[in-house]
C-alpha cells in the first residue's frame, strides 16, 4: 500500500514538472509573432497607454484588424512592418494568452 502511494505522488510531481517545462519553453522560445508583440505592441499595451490585451480571450481577427487599421492614437501596421504570417502568429498568441500575474 505504501509503495502505491509513493508512486502516485511521483506521478503528480512528474506531471507538475512537465507542465512547468512547457511553460518555460514557451517563454524562452517565443515565435516571431510573440517577439513582435513584446517589442512593439507591449510598449503601449503593457505600459498603460493602450488597454491590456493579454488574457482577454479576444479572437485573433480582432488583433489583426486593429493592427492593420490602427485606432485613435494607435498607428496602423503595414505588411512592411509585420507580414501576414507573423501577424497571425501574434494574434493567435494573444488570443490564447493568460493575463499577466497581478493583472485584474
Ligand atoms: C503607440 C502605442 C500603441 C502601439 C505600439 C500599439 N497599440 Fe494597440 N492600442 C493603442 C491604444 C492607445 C488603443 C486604444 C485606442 C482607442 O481608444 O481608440 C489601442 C487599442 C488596441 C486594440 C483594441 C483593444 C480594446 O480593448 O479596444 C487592439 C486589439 C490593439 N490595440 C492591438 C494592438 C497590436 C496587436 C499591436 C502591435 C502590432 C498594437 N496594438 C500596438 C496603442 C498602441
Amino acid at each position: 500500500m505504501k509503495s502505491v502511494r509513493a508512486a502516485c505522488g511521483l506521478a503528480v510531481a512528474a506531471a507538475a514538472l512537465a507542465s512547468m517545462a512547457t511553460t518555460a519553453s514557451a517563454e524562452t522560445l517565443p515565435t516571431k509573432g510573440a517577439q513582435y508583440y513584446q517589442k512593439v505592441c507591449a510598449k503601449c499595451h503593457e505600459a498603460g497607454i493602450g488597454p491590456l490585451l493579454l488574457g482577454r480571450g479576444l479572437p485573433p481577427e480582432t488583433f489583426i484588424y486593429f493592427a492593420r487599421h490602427g485606432s485613435g492614437p494607435m498607428p496602423a501596421f503595414r505588411t512592411t512592418d509585420i507580414d501576414d504570417a507573423t501577424l497571425k502568429e501574434l494574434a493567435v498568441h494573444l488570443s490564447n494568452s493568460s493575463a499577466p500575474a497581478g493583472a485584474k
